[in-house]
Order: C-alpha cells, then structure tokens, then sequence
C-alpha cells in the first residue's frame, strides 16, 4: 500500500495547526494584565441565554442580579445587555460554533452570564458544529475555568482550577483521518498556557490562605504535554514557599476523591482541560449534581459564568422550561458579583442560595408542574434577600 498521499495530507492539515497554535502563544506573550473593574467608567454583564431551557433560567437570574445591582444600574455603574442569538438553529444556519454579530456583541461587554448551549453529538439530527462553550472559552481567551465545590459538613471545601483553552480541546475539532482506519487527534500545550493557569491556582490559594495546591497529570505517560504541565507547575510554585504543591496522577486522584479519609486534605487543584472536565464532573456530584455547580471561566480582558449542565431540550419539547431549575445559573451569578467586585452582594445571594436550598427549602422545583416555577424560585431568592 502506498500512503503517500494521505500522509502529506494530513501533514499539511497538521502544519496549519502548527501554524495557528504558534500564533496563538505569539498571542499570549503579548497580553496584559487582567481587568481591574473597579476602574472601568461602567461595567458591561451581557446575558446570553444560549438555547434549551437556557433563556429561561438566565431571565431569572438576571433578574436577581438587576435587583442586587439596582443602585449600580440606576448611577450607570453597570449596564446589562441581553444576547439572543447563540442557538443550534443559528449556529447550523451559520456554519459557526457561535454566529458572527453574537461573537461581535458578546466582545462589547465586560462579563457574560451564559446559559446552556447545545453541544450536537456524534448520531444527532445536527451537523458537527463546534461547542459554543468551547468556542466561547477560546475566542474571548477565558483560560482559567474555576469550578468551587463545597460540602461543609464533610469538611470538603475544593476548587479546581481547569485549564480552558489548550490540552485536548485546543484543536478538538480539528483532528484528521489520515486513512480510513487511522485517526488521528491532537493535544497542545504551551508553557505560557500553563503558567498563566497554574498561577492563577497559587494567587487564588494566597488570597484565600489555602495551603495546598494540587496539580494533577498523567506525566508519568502522556510525556510531552502533561511532562510540560508539570514542570511549569513545580517552577510556579518555588515562587509561592508557604504554600505546599504536590502533584497527583489523574487515575488515583479520580479514585482519592470518593475516600472519606483523604478527600478533605485535597484544597485547591490545577488540572489540564480533560482531567479538568471529567473530574469536576464527580466532584460535583458530591455535592448535588452537576445541576447544582456553577463555574467561571476567567481570562484577562473577559470573564463568562454559566451552568455547567446541558440544555434539556426535551423539558423545553415538552413546555417544561419554566419549571427548570435555575439554581445552577444563579450560583453562578454570585460568582460573576464576587468577580467584579461586588462581594457583598455576592455573600448575600450565596446566603440566600443556601437558605432556599438547603436550610428552608420553601419551594421545591421537580421539572415539572409538580414543582415551583424558575420565576416563582427568583422571587423566593429575592425575598430571602429582603429579609436578611
Ligand atoms: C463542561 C462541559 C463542556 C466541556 C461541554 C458542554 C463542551 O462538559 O463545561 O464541562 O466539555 O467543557
Ligand atoms: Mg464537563
């Protein structure tokens, strides 16, 4: 057999990654500093429901944000600006992980509240569009994905620190069947990638006077990329003395994370972006479900919140959508508060968050009309708020 030809195709296909993903780290030697919001004349949340339930439960966490950030809004502080558009429809009418004028729209704000958006798999009625969570992560450079989980009273208090924008996903797309047999992915990493992530992971544990940061990897085989992770990960932290830095391998740290005697030790941990997806998944089911978690997505000129389950299609097939849950949405609008600065307000969403959830429990939503509605839930929320 003579594979001459599909091999120099799939070179070339590979050169052009090359070539893009060097652009990439020429990119990131040129970047500032992060966004200082406090110093910005206003501050602009963009909310983009994305589709499914999405629309539905985002309205109803901007609606609390609107009323824990009246004041902001009424001195022109903060603005909010809705963003239809990031649906399956449009981006397969577009060809586009996320449509042009919603890509333009989405850079003229500050901070982003994002719903779910429908990532089509492999048998589905749509054509392979890249995930617009994916897209999103990369155009906007939103490198670092923190993902808190806590269950105080099993003394679990974790947050993970996932890379977001290189390793598996930074060209998943764009793989290449060199012959009908043979396929072919590929994982990148850059040693700007990693140290941007990793300390990011360090200045979070110094600010909130956590002493250990964990770095996870499977170095011990996946040499070249995980090998450079790490050794990024044990330069960073000589710079951070007081804070210990230890380094697990994914498979036993999967297996760590359901020991009762272990789990608790585990503070902060940084993680390239499968390890990162897969683990946070479990970790989060711990504490509820992955319905349950929110997760920011943070980069230097921009930052984005969102749920990190999917978009229920059937619930909105079957006229269900304003009894989903908008827990996770909202969770996640605390974090976009605590982001720019508005701790307090952020503290209180999180207090009533807790209160509704756990504590008082007034409304249950089910899904379905057995339940509250996504509406009547925000109410709930804000009330509790009130009353504090
Ligand atoms: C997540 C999700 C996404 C991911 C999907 C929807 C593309 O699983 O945010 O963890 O894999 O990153
Ligand atoms: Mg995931």
């Amino acid at each position: 057999m003579d594979y001459s030809e599909k091999i120099a195709a799939a070179k070339e296909v590979f050169g052009k990654l090359l070539e893009e993903q060097l652009k990439r780290v020429e990119g990131m030697k040129a970047q500032g500093g992060f966004t200082d919001y406090a110093a910005l004349p206003k501050i602009v949340i963009g909310v983009c429901g994305g589709d499914g339930i999405g629309p539905a439960i985002t309205s109803q966490a901007q609606r609390i944000l609107e009323y824990l950030l009246s004041d902001e809004v009424k001195s022109g502080k903060v603005e909010f600006k809705v963003i239809d558009g990031l649906t399956i429809e449009r981006r397969v009418e577009e060809h586009a992980a996320i449509p042009a004028d919603v890509l333009a729209e989405l850079k003229t704000c500050d901070v982003i509240l994002k719903g779910p958006t429908t990532t089509p798999r492999k048998g589905d009625p749509w054509p392979n569009v890249e995930s617009a969570n994916v897209a999103m992560r990369k155009e906007l450079d939103l490198f670092a994905n923190v993902r808190p989980v806590r269950i105080p009273e099993q003394g679990i208090d974790w947050t993970f620190y996932r890379e977001n924008t290189e390793g598996a996903y930074a060209v998943g797309s764009k793989g290449v069947h060199v012959t009908e047999d043979l396929g072919v992915d590929f994982t990148v990493v850059t040693t700007q990638g990693c140290e941007r992530i990793i300390r990011a992971a360090f200045e979070y544990a110094k600010a909130n006077k956590k002493t250990r940061v964990t770095a996870v990897t499977k170095a011990n085989i996946i040499k070249t990329t995980d090998g450079k992770f790490l050794d990024v990960f044990r330069e960073v932290a000589k710079d951070y003395p007081e804070i210990t830095a230890d380094d697990w391998y994914i498979d036993i740290m999967t297996a760590k994370l359901i020991d009762e005697n272990r789990r608790r030790e585990f503070q902060v941990m940084v993680l390239p972006n499968l390890y990162g997806d897969i683990i946070t998944d479990e970790a989060a089911e711990f504490q509820g479900g992955v319905g349950t978690a929110g997760s920011a997505n943070i980069g230097k000129r921009y930052a984005m919140f969102e749920a990190i389950h999917g978009s229920a299609p059937r619930m909105v097939q079957e006229g269900r959508e304003k009894y989903a849950d908008p827990c996770s949405v909202i969770r996640a609008a605390a974090m976009l508060l605590a982001h720019i600065g508005y701790t307090e307000q952020a503290d209180k969403l999180y207090q009533a968050l807790d209160i509704c959830t756990v504590t008082e429990k007034k409304y249950v939503i089910t899904g379905r009309d057995t339940g509250a509605t996504g509406a009547q839930f925000a109410d709930y929320i804000m009330e509790t708020i009130a009353a504090l």
